[in-house]
């Protein structure tokens, strides 16, 4: 997948790796994404065993410092878990990763993509509007956990 000079540094864009689940569960603790019930080894890798392309990860001068779910189930595509380091934040990553996932989500069929997304948190607000993504104010989500 792509590469982009980034600051002093050089990031690439690619599927994550098996053996980074624990590099990408401590990734998602420091860059503040809350956890949930899926925030685990055993979900990441159920998630790679049915899909081993779907996580994204931007590595950044060989660590990985941003990461995003670009699911697609036959129907519709969804985007999960877009996080980057607070050290490599405002430098373009974020935008990076959802481009990247968005090509993914085109090339497997998806027609509309959706991304899971805090309203209460503006750096979030603030940068899935800054990519071209709109609230859809008619909708909320409705879970139930197992
Ligand atoms: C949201 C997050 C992923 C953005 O990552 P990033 O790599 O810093 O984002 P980018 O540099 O690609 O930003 C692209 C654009 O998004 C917007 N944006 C990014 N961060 C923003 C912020 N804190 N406030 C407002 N707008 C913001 C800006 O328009 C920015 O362009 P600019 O820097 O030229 O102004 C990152 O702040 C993060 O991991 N936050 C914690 C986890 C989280 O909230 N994830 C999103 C849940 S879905």
């Amino acid at each position: 997948m792509g590469e982009i000079a980034e600051g002093s540094g050089v990031v690439v864009v690619r599927p994550c790796r098996r053996d980074e689940v624990a590099t990408i569960l401590e990734l998602w603790r420091n860059a503040g994404a809350p956890p949930s019930v899926t925030d685990d080894s055993a979900g990441l890798n159920r998630l790679l065993d049915r899909d081993p392309q779907c996580l994204l990860v931007a590595e950044v001068d060989g660590e990985v410092g941003g990461t995003v779910i670009a699911g697609f189930d036959g129907w519709r595509g969804h985007m999960y878990r877009l996080a980057v380091l607070p050290a490599h934040r405002r430098r373009g990553i974020a935008r990076r990763l959802v481009v990247e996932a968005e090509r993914r989500l085109q090339r497997v069929g998806a027609v509309r993509v959706g991304a899971v997304v805090i309203t209460a948190n503006p750096e979030a607000v603030g940068f899935w509007s800054a990519a071209g993504y709109r609230l859809d104010g008619t909708m909320r989500r409705f879970i139930k956990d197992f």
